[in-house]
């Protein structure tokens, strides 16, 4: 844990659309740590996947103008759980913090900056899901301290054992 960074660093998100772009160059770059593999795979391999969905959208983490992180936002009906969950949704997917940048409150900072951002660009979506596997501590962590709740419900999709299914509201927050 690096406190002075957790404290100093300006972390924020930005999409990606051009392939060649630095950013992208540097997302192909990020590395997780063997362990973690099973978890998100081969982040080269998701930035392609989700640069060429329609209905996804790549988006690079800065941390101080270095980029630090990659996630997917899967706009498609009914994406990450396969069922609609009452309002309008955006799946989040491949979530990954450069193992070299972890354990600094970037992960946690990420996803407060991720639903800024969907609030801001996407405010008809009511809605942020994700699943997570129960034995991946850390990023349990880093959602219950970004606002997520975890539904109560185990999925059985994934390839790594089962997952929680945490949500986030995007109303827009209080202003009082
Ligand atoms: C999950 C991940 C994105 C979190 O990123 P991160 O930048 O390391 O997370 P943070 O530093 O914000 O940590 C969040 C909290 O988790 C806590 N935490 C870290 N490791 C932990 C562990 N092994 N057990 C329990 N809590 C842990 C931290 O203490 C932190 O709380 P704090 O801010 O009070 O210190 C990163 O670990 C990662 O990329 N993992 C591999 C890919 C992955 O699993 N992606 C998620 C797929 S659903």
């Amino acid at each position: 844990m690096n406190a002075m960074s957790a404290v100093t660093a300006r972390v924020r998100v930005e999409p990606i659309v051009d392939p060649d772009s630095p950013a992208a160059h540097s997302v192909r770059a990020l590395r997780v740590a063997p362990d973690q593999y099973r978890y998100v795979g081969d982040t080269a391999f998701n930035l392609g996947d989700t640069l060429r969905d329609p209905m996804s959208e790549a988006m690079s983490v800065i941390a101080d103008d270095v980029v630090v992180g990659f996630y997917r936002l899967d706009f498609a009906p009914n994406a990450v759980v396969g069922r609609s969950l009452g309002a309008p949704s955006v799946g989040l997917r491949a979530f990954v913090i450069d193992h070299r940048h972890q354990g600094r409150g970037y992960g946690r900072m990420a996803m407060e900056a991720c639903c800024e951002d969907l609030r801001r660009r996407h405010p008809d979506r009511e809605l942020l899901v994700l699943t997570v596997n129960c034995i991946n501590a850390p990023a349990i962590a880093a959602y219950r301290k970004a606002g997520f709740t975890d539904t109560g419900e185990l999925f059985h999709g994934g390839s790594a054992g089962p997952q929680h299914v945490m949500l986030q509201s995007l109303h827009p927050h209080p202003t009082t």
